[in-house]
């Protein structure tokens, strides 16, 4: 079993890294192999809507930036994890330019549209914000799962975290980091 996150904060150490990061840590507690993407460490393009990538199953995102690497890791996960804090009400745009990069995993050979990535598999999220609120990190959880849905991921649960502000406040509550470790348990498991 792997699992591969992509965590969508700029900061390494953030509340979104640490929730991340415990989650994994409980994967490999049930023996999963994790990885986590850092897209805002990394060189990522838009997608140029240049649909070479559509036109089999087999044909690859033509922009050769690291992208290639998601997209290896995310092909031969059992798991996909995405994690990102709540920017003006919805996810970065770091992770933004990533989900739309995933178009490639999709093709329409043979007429219509259908994934191009073969089986199933599991998913979860990871959201946080500054603000007290509560329905803002669960609607945006709630779209990160409608993507995981697209690509064949079912979602096994998420956490939605509200008034996390500064980058160590998630490593501060120890039940936080308990529910994220228990989930990341959860996915690993058969
Ligand atoms: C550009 C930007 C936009 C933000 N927008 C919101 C927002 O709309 N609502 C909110 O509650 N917090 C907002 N925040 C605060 C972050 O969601 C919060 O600090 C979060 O804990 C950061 O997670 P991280 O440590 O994983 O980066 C914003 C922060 C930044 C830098």
């Amino acid at each position: 079993m792997e699992v591969v996150a992509i965590c969508g904060s700029p900061r390494e150490s953030g509340n979104t890294a640490t929730l991340v990061e415990a989650l994994l840590g409980g994967a490999r507690e049930a023996g999963a192999e994790t990885k986590r993407f850092d897209p805002a460490k990394m060189h990522i393009a838009d997608c140029t809507a240049g649909d070479e990538c559509l036109v089999s199953a087999d044909a690859a995102c033509r922009i050769d930036d690291d992208m290639q690497h998601i997209y290896a890791g995310l092909r031969r996960a059992d798991a996909w994890v995405i994690g990102t804090p709540v920017y003006h009400a919805h996810v970065t745009g770091t992770l933004k330019r990533v989900i739309d990069r995933l178009y490639a995993f999709y093709t329409t050979e043979g007429g219509g549209w259908r994934l191009g990535l073969p089986g199933r598999r599991r998913g979860a999220t990871v959201v946080v914000q500054a603000d007290a609120e509560r329905e803002t990190p669960r609607r945006v959880a709630e779209y990160l799962e409608g993507i995981l849905r697209a690509y064949n991921a079912d979602p096994m649960g998420c956490i939605a975290e509200s008034g996390l502000a500064g980058p160590g406040e998630a490593a501060a509550n120890p039940k936080l980091l308990a529910r994220a470790r228990a989930l990341g348990r959860e996915l690993a498991s058969s």
